[in-house]
């Protein structure tokens, strides 16, 4: 007997839909199109690169405001230059990776693997790095303003930082709140008594928030 034809396109769908999700590497290739097509939000920016392999990619002086390298595989990648406003670096591994004179202001780089990086003179104000591995990260010039590091990874990097971003003209030491006890403990972000993120500043990112249909 053979099934109506609502039923049986019906069928294929569910068909299609058990492929994909046996097919682990699809979701990488989905990715990459995404990537090419300018981004799931269709702005330009904010492009999908969640879970890519993009070792060694050259990504430098590209804007890639609220873009997705979740679990992305940027080992040695450049990112010179690039503005990474409010990406998503979530887990993503970016040993010796470079972001040297990078935006990374707002980024989630949380539990990321980020053993040498180069962070030089790169704007990281408000980013959250909440058990993230910096070890022996280049970080001269870095200006980490109300960012969110471990205390472990805060000390470590105070034996060396140094510098003052050209940018911003903040001190590096002065951002990550080194040598002083007060200090960091005012600049941390969670604490109501720190410095507070300005209405302007605010009212910036929020600007670069994408428009979801209705
Ligand atoms: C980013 O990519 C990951 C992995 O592909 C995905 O699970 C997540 O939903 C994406 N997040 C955003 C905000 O696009
Ligand atoms: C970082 O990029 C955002 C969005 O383009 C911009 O508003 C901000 O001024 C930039 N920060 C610096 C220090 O250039």
């Amino acid at each position: 007997m053979i099934a109506p034809k609502h039923l049986r396109s019906a069928a294929a769908a569910l068909v299609t839909t058990a492929t994909l999700a046996l097919a682990g590497p699809a979701f990488a290739d989905l990715n990459v199109y995404e990537a090419e097509a300018g981004g799931e939000f269709g702005i330009g920016s904010a492009q999908q690169y969640g879970e890519a392999d993009v070792q060694g990619r050259d990504f430098s002086g590209q804007d890639l405001r609220r873009s997705n390298f979740t679990s992305a595989d940027c080992r040695n990648a450049n990112f010179k230059g690039s503005n990474l406003q409010g990406a998503y670096f979530i887990k993503a591994v970016t040993y010796r990776t470079n972001f040297e004179d990078a935006n990374l202001s707002d980024v989630l780089m949380d539990r990321a693997t980020m053993v040498e990086a180069n962070l030089r003179n790169a704007v990281l104000q408000r980013a959250v790095f909440t058990r993230s591995d910096l070890k022996d990260a280049v970080v001269e010039g870095a200006d980490f303003t109300n960012a969110l590091l471990d205390k472990t990874q805060v000390m470590a990097l105070c034996k060396y930082a140094d510098g003052v971003n050209p940018v911003t003209g903040v001190s590096t030491r002065k951002s990550l709140g080194c040598g002083s006890q007060r200090r960091y403990k005012a600049s941390y972000p969670s604490n109501p008594d720190g410095p507070q993120v300005a209405d302007d500043e605010k009212e910036a990112f929020r600007k670069t928030l994408p428009v979801y249909r209705q």
